[in-house]
């Protein structure tokens, strides 16, 4: 089996049952996508796939041999640092650094919806929703930082949804 991810093309073949991110992880050796929680409850697996946000947790690696992946070595790199990533730093949006990866592809998707205008729960109005500070920790409640660099990570990300 193949798979499209970060713009190459992978091949392995994993257990029909293995998830995507243990098909990241564990067969082609992208470890930037961290397991937390490996039951949706955390976030820390964040990738794009076909640009929107999903927990690599919970999808089987084989539904999506047809799709364009993104993982967080897809994003930047260490010398041209996507500008969330550069935020991130800027903004001190760490501590320990496990859920990073997650939050900043989450981010990215994040941006994404509601560039497309797309509302939240926290939305005051659905037709225009606005990215407050309010508005992004809503968004980005899927997901969790044990660190609890909550407001740097909402800085860094107001700074670029700005
Ligand atoms: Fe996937 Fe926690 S590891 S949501
Ligand atoms: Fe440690 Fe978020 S920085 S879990």
């Amino acid at each position: 089996m193949e798979w499209t991810i970060n713009g190459q093309r992978h091949a392995a073949e994993p257990d029909i049952r293995t998830t995507l991110l243990d098909l990241l992880r564990e067969h082609l050796g992208l470890t930037g996508t961290k397991k937390g929680c490996d039951h949706g409850q955390c976030g820390a697996c964040t990738v794009l796939i076909e640009g929107r946000r999903v927990n690599s947790c919970l999808c089987l690696a084989v539904m999506h041999t047809d799709d364009a992946i993104v993982t967080i070595e897809g994003l930047g790199t260490t010398a041209a640092l996507h500008p969330l990533q550069r935020a991130f730093v800027a903004h001190d949006g760490y501590q320990c650094g496990y859920c990073t990866p997650g939050q900043i592809c989450s981010a990215v998707g994040m941006l994404d919806e509601a560039a497309k205008g797309w509302p939240s729960h926290a939305s005051a109005d659905l037709s225009a929703p606005t990215l407050d500070r309010a508005e992004i920790a809503e968004r980005m409640s899927g997901n969790l930082c044990r660190c609890a660099a909550y407001p740097n990570i909402v800085d860094a990300i107001s700074e670029v949804a700005a």
